[in-house]
């Protein structure tokens, strides 16, 4: 078929075989019609298409880098079994006291593997926490370094830390050489159950929270559950705030879980947090494998419940909130203002609550009540900033019930400011 057909308009059925016209006869069929469609002043537009698969494990195990455990040396061979790998490792520095012997000890495994990984450094301990996310020279630090290692795509760069950590060590790996092969090792209960299972890494810039950040999924998600044992109680319980988010949204039966092993917690009970964690990170995968927009091309972001709001509270507390406290309070208010605006039965909202003060969460912070000199809400910009965030559409997910999120382009600042006096009046 020619492309130059009906003076230059390609009827859309014609489309594939378009594609497959111009890869058989390569760049001379293009050229011939880009002049001939040139001469006739058309416009004829090509349409490139192509799937990419995305696969990566996401393993559960425990002392990650003992000699006997073979999880680590089995991912680095999953894709090229007799490659000896190159491998960078970059260590969260909360782990430092706790885990001053980590380097050595991944340094010995490595060596006890020569022909299956090249360490090309000693592994490096790196701020840890938000901080690491609030430092533009410490990310170009990074990219330098990986640079300097002569690190290339084929290679690993290991990033073990929280959240926080792993959000900025995969915007380094996913922009040097446009992507090098990152493995996340997650430490915190946040880390394990969220935040290192997901697609998206990034750090915070211009006043704004993850503004600079790719989609770029992880080569592998190894969890060990031995980081959690020096974890602060503080860092414990935040993590547990995504897995009532996400139990809020999507699975009514882990909420009624939750609620019934709340206590057991609270005192984390090393089997009660194991579920917690499994069964969160298990919600968000099938939530990005099966929810239909991984790389959150739509407004929709079910996984954002509570969000909105926390995003905003992190900033105006100076990050004196963690991740998941700023969370717990977001998903609190936005539970009263499903209720509010008639989506969700009232009493539910308590039920949300109680879960949260049960597993010891703050419910309440002065900066959910700021105004700024003109006397506007600050938290209510948060609302605008997530808008612009979405790409013009204001998108929010609020609760039908426990475990059905709900997806509405309208919040009532009047409304959201009676909820924040219910959690201010219930808080107390
Ligand atoms: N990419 C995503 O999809 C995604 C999803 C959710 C959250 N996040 C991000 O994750 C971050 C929050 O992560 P977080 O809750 O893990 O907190 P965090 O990374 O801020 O870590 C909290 C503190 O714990 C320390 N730490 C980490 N592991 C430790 C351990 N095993 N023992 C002792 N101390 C340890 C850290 O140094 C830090 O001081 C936020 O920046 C948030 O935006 C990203
Ligand atoms: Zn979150």
């Amino acid at each position: 078929m020619r492309l130059s057909e009906k003076n230059g308009q390609m009827p859309l059925e014609h489309y594939d075989d378009c594609i497959t016209e111009a890869s058989v006869t390569g760049q001379e069929a293009d050229v011939v019609t880009a002049v001939e469609l040139s001469e006739r002043g058309a416009t004829h537009t090509y349409v490139q298409r192509f799937n990419v698969t995305y696969e990566y494990p996401v393993a559960f195990t425990r002392d990650l880098f003992t000699p006997v455990n073979s999880v680590f040396a089995e991912t680095l061979a999953l894709q090229e079994p007799n490659r000896c790998h190159k491998i960078a490792v970059f260590i969260d520095d909360g782990l430092r006291s706790s885990h001053a012997d980590l380097p050595t000890r991944i340094a010995d495994y490595a060596a006890a593997r020569p022909r299956a990984m090249e360490l090309v450094a000693v592994p490096e301990f790196v701020t840890g926490g938000e901080r690491c996310k609030n430092d533009p020279a410490l990310v170009e630090r990074l990219q330098r370094r990986l640079i300097d290692l002569g690190l290339d795509r084929h290679a690993f760069v290991v990033a073990i830390g929280g959240g926080a950590l792993l959000d900025l060590v995969g915007y380094v790996a996913a922009t040097v050489h446009r992507g090098i092969r990152h493995i996340r090792v997650p430490t915190t209960v946040l880390a394990q159950n969220d935040a290192g299972v997901g697609v998206k890494n990034g750090v915070n810039a211009f006043g704004q929270k993850n503004i600079l950040g790719t989609f770029a999924p992880p080569f592998a998600v190894l969890n060990d559950a031995a980081f959690l044992d020096q974890l602060d109680d503080r860092d414990k319980r935040a993590g547990m705030a995504e897995a009532v988010k996400v139990a809020l949204i999507r699975d009514g039966a882990f909420f009624a879980w939750l609620e019934r092993n709340a206590v057991d917690l609270r005192a984390f009970r090393p089997n009660a947090i194991d579920y917690l964690i499994r069964r969160c990170a298990e919600l968000h995968m099938a939530q990005i494998a099966s929810g239909g927009d991984p790389f959150e091309r739509g407004s929709a972001r079910p996984l954002d419940y509570g969000h909105w709001s926390a995003h905003k509270l992190e900033l105006l507390t100076g990050h004196a909130l963690r991740h998941g406290e700023a969370v717990a309070i977001g998903l609190a208010l936005d539970a009263r203002y499903s209720v509010l605006s008639g989506h969700l039965p009232e009493g539910d909202d308590l039920r949300v609550w109680n879960l949260l003060s049960t597993l010891g969460l703050p419910l309440f912070n002065p900066m959910l009540k700021a105004v700024d000199s003109q006397g506007h809400h600050k938290l209510l910009r948060g609302l605008r900033e997530f808008r612009e965030h979405l790409g013009g559409e204001l998108t929010i997910t609020l609760l039908a019930a426990l475990g059905r999120g709900i997806e509405v382009n309208e919040m009532d600042e009047g409304l959201i400011l009676r909820a924040i006096d219910w959690l201010a009046n219930i808080t107390r």
